[in-house]
């Protein structure tokens, strides 16, 4: 989710909402789990000029089914996109299609998982790690916020 101010927006989601870090980069992204198990983040928040979503995440089975999907999305016309990759924080292998509305949904294979209980280190990353370990060079338009209007 896009967000004007990721530290304040952390403060909801840890403070009422009983989410915890599992990892940032500075005040430009933030990744949250939940106490009682869950994948390395079942929300991440990224700095932009206002809210917005960037992307819904879906779990398959494994890697072929990230590149099946991938392929699939390709055959039906939605060409536009970025992957495969693995992402650094978190780990799973990616592939995202863009979406008519402007934002991506992500194939996610093998994200990592933070059981309940688990100490787990939050790390405060360089912003490049935020991306991607491997994978194509990202695309000028991944990172922008399709819900921000220009004033007419
Ligand atoms: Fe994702």
């Amino acid at each position: 989710m896009f967000t004007a101010d990721v530290d304040k927006a952390r403060e909801f989601y840890e403070g009422i909402l009983g989410l915890r870090l599992s990892d940032r980069s500075g005040s430009l992204i933030a990744f949250l789990h939940t106490p009682h198990g869950s994948d390395h983040h079942l929300i991440a928040l990224a700095k932009s000029g206002g809210g917005g979503l960037h992307h819904t995440s879906w779990c398959v089975p494994s890697i072929d089914e990230v590149g099946q999907g991938a392929q699939q999305m390709v055959r039906a016309g939605y060409r536009e996109g970025w992957g495969l990759g693995r992402h650094v924080l978190g780990s799973n292998y990616f592939y995202y299609v863009r979406d008519p509305w402007g934002s991506y949904a992500e194939y996610s294979f093998d994200i990592d998982y933070i059981a309940a209980g688990q100490e787990w280190p939050a790390g405060d990353h360089p912003a490049e790690d935020s991306l991607y370990a491997w994978g194509p060079d990202v695309p000028e338009e991944f990172v922008f916020n399709a819900e921000i209007t220009v004033p007419a």
